[in-house]
Order: structure tokens, then sequence, then C-alpha cells
């Protein structure tokens, strides 16, 4: 097969790409949007792969195929297999399951920087440069491929990791090995070290490497792959979701990296543009948790998470609760003006959206105002709560951020929690020794009543008490959110 993209129309097709996943991330920035923004998306994943498989790029030496055509068989048969178990994984993911297959897809991002750095020494070809310039160029490439691994590794084994702790395969609970930042820094010598000793041997190969030359890249390889297992095994509870996001992140720069190691603009420029989207996203998540970014970045990461729950000094649980009944619930929304809908990850669980906004709409029928409140860690990953919402089709317009209602609170007759248990917590506000104090949260109890719909008196995520449960103004109706809120429609429309 001779077909092949001349290498001007390959640049062409890289800008148009390019421009295409930044309109990408601007649409998925907005539920209205993000439709067409996964739309543009795909036809930028598109022109970007056909571009690559059959363009020419622009040499010293007049341009060159950047895939071999022969290879065409390889290429397919590896998008087919690839695409077919990306297909079915997508259809059988529960909404709840999203999180850890993220994680899961953020490592392949990772492995792949890794064997792509190794396939790139092994290789060899020589360095499209001219003569003067190919030791520089030599030395640049090695540091690519050294930088490359690297950060692949981290990215690889932190994602397995994280992806173990979101599926429940490891346990939540932070494990500190003592000397920690010792072991990092020694960890980091080593690497800088090795990194040295590995440029300095220089030279890409006429043949292939022996293992002996491989030695400062295995053992880099090695402790990077400990140093992401430390990274987010040192992690517990609630900061889970920045870890999620960094993550993201160091995927973007992985995938960066390759895009150096094979001299690709486009995974270079799509590689920063996740690199820092999901920077940015850590940083937003840092503050809604009160978390300190630069701590995250640098590894230090809280370790308030996965305390178990707070009880009197007597042992005994904070107080008193008072049930409710789905009936008398529906009475109390019944003679309120205003409601504040607050949904959590029970809401996933239960998968009670749809029921929400049946109850939504008779409520507004009746003149009431009823909004939803939407915490930026509510969930499981960002986002969460407006996917269902959106699932469900309530009005985005109802539908606001945490910072645009906690004001509301003392003005409203009734707020519903739905599943939700960190992001309603008082003692975050109110207790300076809970693990989750500091953590911007939801008033819920500032309203006439609240009513907290949930199973039992388990703990969420964090793993701390609640003290709302207790609060002389909240109600709690025990069950599935999803049967429960049936039953609270019945007697609505009754
Ligand atoms: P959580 O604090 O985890 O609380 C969810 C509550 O839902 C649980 O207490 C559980 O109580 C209840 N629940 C579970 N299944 C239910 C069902 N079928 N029906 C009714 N209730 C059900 O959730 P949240 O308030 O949404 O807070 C999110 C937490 O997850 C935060 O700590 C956050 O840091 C963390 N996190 C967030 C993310 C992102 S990016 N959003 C990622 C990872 C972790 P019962 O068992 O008693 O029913």
């Amino acid at each position: 097969m001779n077909f092949a993209i001349p290498a001007t129309l390959t640049t062409v097709a890289y800008i148009g790409a390019t421009i295409l996943f930044i309109l990408s991330l601007g649409g998925l920035s907005n539920p209205e949007t993000s439709r067409r923004g996964n739309w543009f998306g795909i036809i930028g994943m598109t022109i970007a792969i056909l571009a690559t498989v059959f363009g020419m790029r622009g040499s010293q030496t007049g341009d060159v195929q950047i895939v071999a055509l022969h290879g065409l068989p390889w290429i397919v048969g590896a998008m087919a297999v690839g695409g077919t178990i990306g297909l079915i994984l997508a259809k059988k993911v529960k909404m709840t399951q999203m999180p850890e297959l993220v994680a899961i897809m953020h490592s392949l991002v990772g492995l792949a920087a890794c064997t792509i750095g190794f396939a790139s020494f092994i290789d060899t070809t020589p360095l499209d440069v001219p003569l003067k310039d190919l030791a520089a160029s030599e030395n640049i490439h090695l540091i690519e491929i050294y930088v490359g691994i690297l950060i692949g590794a981290v990215t690889f084994s932190g994602s397995v990791i994280a992806f173990g702790k979101l599926s429940g395969r490891i346990g939540g609970k932070p494990v500190i090995l003592p000397g920690r930042n010792l072991i990092n820094l020694l960890g980091l010598a080593v690497v800088i070290y090795y990194g040295y000793v590995f440029v300095a041997a220089g030279g890409l190969h006429e043949q292939a490497p022996t293992v002996q030359i491989l030695i400062p890249l295995i053992v880099m390889t090695a402790i990077s792959l400990l140093f992401g297992i430390h990274m987010v095994m040192a992690i517990g509870g609630a900061d889970m979701p920045v870890v999620v996001s960094m993550l993201n992140s160091y995927s973007g720069w992985a995938a960066a990296a390759t895009g150096f190691m094979l001299s690709n603009d486009l995974l270079i420029v799509v590689g920063a543009l996740v690199g820092s989207s999901g920077a940015i996203l850590s940083y937003i998540m840092c503050r809604a948790m009160n978390r300190k970014f630069l701590a995250v970045i640098s590894g230090g990461f809280g370790t308030g998470g996965g305390a178990a729950a707070k009880k009197k000094d007597d042992g005994e649980p904070q107080g008193e609760v008072t049930p409710i009944s789905a009936t008398d619930t529906a009475e109390l929304l019944k003679e309120a003006k205003s409601v504040i809908i607050v949904p959590g990850y029970g809401m996933a669980v239960a998968q009670a959206q749809h029921t929400v906004y049946e109850i939504t709409k008779v409520l507004r029928e009746q003149g009431k105002n009823v909004r939803f409140g939407i915490h930026p860690v509510a969930g499981r990953m960002p986002g969460h709560m407006n996917v269902l919402l959106a699932e469900a089709k309530v009005p985005y317009d109802i539908v606001m951020e945490m910072d645009e209602l906690n004001g509301d609170f003392p003005e409203t007759d009734v707020s519903m929690v739905i599943g939700a248990n960190d992001i309603v917590n008082p003692a975050a506000q109110e207790d300076p020794t809970s693990p989750i104090a500091g953590m911007p949260v939801l008033e819920v109890w500032k309203a006439k009543t609240s009513i907290v719909m949930k199973r039992s008196m388990a703990s969420g995520y964090a793993g701390v008490d609640n003290p709302l449960f207790y609060k002389e103004n909240n109600r709690m109706l025990f069950g599935d959110a999803k049967k429960m809120l049936d039953e609270v429609l019945v007697a609505l429309k009754a």
C-alpha cells in the first residue's frame, strides 16, 4: 500500500486535532456542552490517529513516513483488540465504578510511556539529525527516555494502587512507613545519580544494548515503581479524590514525555493539555477538601482520612437520633416552600436520581422552590452528581455549586440529604480535631429541618462519625434511597 499523507498536510491535521482537543476540554467543563465536547474529542482523536498512521513528517533528509505502512495490520489488529476491550468495559462499568476504571486507564498511559522508553533506547535506528548536532541530540534523547520512563513508572504503579484502593481490593487506611521522607529522598538521590550515569555513558547504539548498559534504566524504573506504590499507599480515606486527579495529571505528563521520545508534536501538546488540566482539577479539589496543593504535589499527602468513627469519651455514640417515616417526610415536603436536595454517593449506589427528579417535578408543580446543592467531591469522582442528575434530565439551572447555595440554608424549610455523609458533616467546621476539619461542607443543618436518607448509622468514605445525625432539627429516613424515595413520591402524590 503506497498511500501516504504529505508532511504539510500531517502538520495541518495535527493543528486541527489540537484545536479540537482544546474545544473538547472547554466543552467538558459544563454539563450543557459536555456531549459536544465529547464529539470534538472523538473527531480530534480520529484525525490524530489517521494523520499519524498515514502521515509523513518533514526531516533533515526529506519527508519520512511516520509509521511504515507494512506495519498497518499490526496497528489495525491492536486497535481492534484494544477498542473491543474498551467498548465492553465501557458498557459493563457501573457509574460507581468509574473512578477505578479511570485509575486503571491512567496506569495504561504510564505503562505505555515505560515500554516506549525502553523501546526507544533499544531501537538502533540512527537519529535524523545532521552529524554536527548528533552528540547533543543523543544526550537530549537519552534524557527524554530517562525522564519519560520515570514519570511513566510512577504513574503506572501509583494508578494500579489507586485502582486497588478505590475498588476495595486494598484497604483504604494510609500505610505510613517510618522515615518515609528519608526513603523518598534516598530514592530520589539514586535516581539522579543513575540519570547522570545513564546520560554520561552516552550514545545510542548501532546494536541492541547489553543488559549492563540497561542497568541504570532498570534500577531507576524499579525505584520509580516503588515510589508510586509508596506514594499512593500513604494516602487514606478522604484524600483519594486528589490522588485520582493528580494521577490524571501525571498520565498527561507521561503522554507528553512519550511525545518527546517519539518526536511527535501532537502527543506533546495533548499530554501537556491533560497534564495541566489535571493539575488545575487537583488544585480545585484540594481547595474543596482544604488540603495543601504543594503538600500534595510533593507527595506529602494528608493522612487525615480513614480515621475510625468518633465516639464520645465514654465510647457511646454521640446522642439520640430521630427517625422519620416516608409518609412524614412527604408531609414535611408538602408544607415546605423551599427545599434544597443534597445528593451524595448513596444516591449513585441506589440509582435514585430518576425518582429524585420525579419528586422535584411534583414539588415544583406545587410552586415550591427546589434546588440541588452539589459539593465538589460528592460521590466518587469529579462531577459524579452532575452526571447522574443530567442523566435524569434535571434542569441545569436548579443545580447549584456549594458556594452558590451555602448562604441560603437558614431561609430553607427542608434540606434533603440523599445518601451523602462526609460532605454535610458539621464536624468539619465544629471539631478542629476531626480528620476532615476545615473541609468546606454544605451547611444543611442550618435549614429549618434536615432529613438524612441512608440505610444505617454507618460512616461515609472518610470513616468519621457525623454529628448532623444527632442534631435536634435533623430527621433520619433509614433505608435504601431509591426505595424510600419511591415511598415518598407515592405519599406526595396521594
Ligand atoms: P460518603 O461520605 O461516602 O457517604 C455516602 C453515604 O451513602 C454512606 O454513609 C452510606 O450510608 C450511604 N449509602 C450507601 N448506599 C446507600 C443506598 N443504597 N441508599 C442510601 N444511602 C446509601 O459520600 P459523600 O457524602 O458523597 O462524600 C464523598 C466522600 O468520598 C468524601 O469523603 C470524598 O472525599 C470521597 N471521595 C470523593 C471522590 C470524588 S472525586 N468525588 C473520590 C474518592 C473519594 P449507609 O451505609 O448507612 O447507607
